[in-house]
């Protein structure tokens, strides 16, 4: 039997995700937006790719929730971009009351999936799906690390001029300015970066990858990449729906892992069917835990202001 996947948002991101996740052929996929007929005729259109590309997943478009039903995993992307004029606390709160109205459809109709939520000010987002849902941290986490770490890995192996596969690397902390590429155990074909590149390059690269989103941003004039993202968002889907139990990095809410507790921040994690089945800890040295700390800090930030204005509604 297929296993069944709901994106909702059928944007950039949500669209590109379920035409990935059909095309793996083992999950039906519900695509649901608000947007009249938008899920719909996008649903329709890459249902009629099925017979192209050998799949034979059923592809379903929706403005509701009912044909999301028990889902096994539903993927979050819903929410809006930043505008101009628009502040950074607008498009939180804009996208917390999203996600929020959201979370609430997804637990009434699949009370056991696992989320993975997509929406950016990422982290704050995955904070705000994991309280809203009730469900346990294993259910609920985050996709922007696999993302930022598979930028970081673009550049080194452009740089070096060898194969993706071969450079491994990883990135932590926030989904933001102040993320934190751990260079230590950034490795090509198994040889620590710092033994084939200066400094100097690697701190270049670094700062790239900080900036990756931005850099798309400004090249595609109106909004935000989305191959890369939704590529990564599938990797997680897989490793759940096969059980591979891979070791990824995920925004994840931690209980004191890494000296952080009852904060979504990007660490590495099992993903599995059990969705997020263990934070992997790893020793971090002085510089790169005064790192975390402060990308930590900037997300608690953004939850502060969300639980603030959570508390001035509920008055
Ligand atoms: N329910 C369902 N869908 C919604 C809702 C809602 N309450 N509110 C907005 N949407 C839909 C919009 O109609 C739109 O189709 O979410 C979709 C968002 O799509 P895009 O604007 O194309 O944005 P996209 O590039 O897909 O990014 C989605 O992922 O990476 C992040 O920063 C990105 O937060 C953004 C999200």
């Amino acid at each position: 039997m297929r296993s069944k996947v709901t994106v909702v948002g059928a944007g950039n991101v949500g669209a590109t995700t379920a035409l990935r996740i059909q095309s793996l052929g083992y999950a039906d996929v519900v695509l649901v937006d608000v947007v009249e007929d938008l899920p719909q005729g996008k649903a329709l259109d890459m249902l009629e790719a099925g017979p192209v590309v050998g799949s034979d997943a059923v592809v379903t478009g929706s403005n509701g929730y009912e044909e999301s039903a028990n889902s096994d995993l539903v993927v979050i992307t819903a929410g809006i971009a930043r505008r101009p004029g628009m502040s950074r606390d607008d498009l939180l709160l804009t996208n917390m009351r999203i996600t929020s109205a959201v979370t609430s459809e997804v637990v009434k109709h699949s009370p056991n999936c696992i989320i993975i939520a997509v929406t950016n000010p990422l982290d704050a987002m995955v904070q705000n799906v994991y309280e809203s849902s009730g469900f346990p941290r294993n259910r609920v986490f985050g996709m922007a690390g696999i993302l930022d770490t598979a930028r970081f890995r673009t550049f080194i192996a452009q740089e070096l001029d060898v194969s993706v596969e071969d450079v491994q690397a990883y990135v932590l902390g926030g989904h933001g300015d102040d993320m934190v590429p751990l260079v230590r155990y950034t490795t090509v074909g198994g040889i620590p970066i710092s033994e084939l590149m200066a400094e100097e390059k690697i701190d270049q690269l670094v700062q790239r990858t900080r900036n990756g989103g931005g850099e798309i941003v400004a090249l595609l004039k109106e909004g935000s990449a989305y191959y890369a993202p939704s590529a990564a968002i599938t990797q997680m889907v897989e490793a759940v729906l096969l059980d591979k139990k891979r070791i990824l990095p995920c925004c994840v809410y931690l209980e004191g892992e890494f000296g952080i507790n009852g904060l979504c921040v990007g660490v590495p994690a099992k993903l599995g069917a059990g969705g997020m089945e263990q934070v992997v800890e790893i020793r971090l040295t002085e510089e790169e835990r005064a790192s975390l700390n402060q990308s930590a800090a900037s997300v608690q930030e953004l939850v502060d202001v969300m639980h603030q204005a959570k508390a001035e509604q509920s008055q």
